[in-house]
């Protein structure tokens, strides 16, 4: 599914090593978590995944294709095929909870049924009788399974989150743990990118740690140690 294969990554202007030879790969159906302390180039991988920065060196590709070989007509369908959590959930203030999803869905091209894939989203996870409300009409944690809802509403393969509890309290960053463990039980790829401890202990899954750009573990079912 991802796969990444001698990457690195070195921002010019500011001459930082923001990824340092980076090898690894993710299957189809995997649950995986990034660790490492602020700085450690988890948000970068991220980014590299979702082709809005390329490798200084190295290859990343997706379901076996070479994103630098990717022309921009095709990055809609890679996005597409992509959905993404923000730590700041960057929903659109003036609209609803549905038309935050129909909107999504429209920007990737999306027609026919919009109103009711939007629903299907918020279903499932668990906020269909909020469809009406605006982000600031819901609590963090509600928000935050919008936008949840949002990433999955092209019903993409792969989603990726970074610090998706970040804001949140632990009883409501274990419902969105439990949420995304469900989401990737019926088939996404779930990746998370976090450098909290309490998510990464709370549910054990294959963790990959960054150190200054390194990548220096690699364990199937992790728990958090830098
Ligand atoms: N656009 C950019 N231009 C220059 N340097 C950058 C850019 N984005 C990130 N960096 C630098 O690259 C390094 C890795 O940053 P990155 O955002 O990937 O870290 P992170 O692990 O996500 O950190 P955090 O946990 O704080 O979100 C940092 O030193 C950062 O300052
Ligand atoms: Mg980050």
């Amino acid at each position: 599914m991802i796969e990444f294969k001698h990457v690195t990554k070195t921002y010019a202007r500011t001459h930082t090593h923001a990824l340092r030879n980076v090898d690894f790969a993710i299957g189809k159906g995997e649950f995986v978590y990034i660790t490492g302390h602020s700085g450690a180039g988890k948000s970068t991988l991220l980014a590299l995944v979702l082709r809005r920065t390329v490798p200084t060196e190295g290859v990343v590709s997706i379901a076996g294709q070479d994103l630098s070989r990717l022309r921009d007509g095709q990055l809609p369908l890679l996005r597409r095929r992509i959905g993404m959590v923000f730590q700041d959930h960057r929903l659109l203030p003036k609209l609803s909870a549905a038309d935050n999803l129909t909107f999504a869905l429209r920007a990737t091209g999306a027609h026919g049924q919009l109103e009711q894939k939007a629903l299907n989203a918020l279903r499932l996870v668990g906020l269909a009788h909020k469809r009406k409300a605006f982000p600031i009409e819901l609590s963090l944690g509600e928000q935050q399974r919008v936008a949840i809802a949002r990433a999955l509403v092209t019903n993409p393969p792969l989603l990726l989150c970074d610090e998706p509890t970040g804001n949140l309290d632990p009883d409501t960053s274990w419902e969105i743990l439990e949420l995304l463990n469900d989401v990737n039980i019926k088939g996404t790829t779930v990746v998370i990118a976090t450098h909290s401890r309490d998510l990464v202990d709370a549910m054990k899954h294959r963790t990959l740690v960054l150190r200054n750009g390194e990548l220096v573990r690699d364990d199937d079912r992790g728990g958090y140690s830098l």
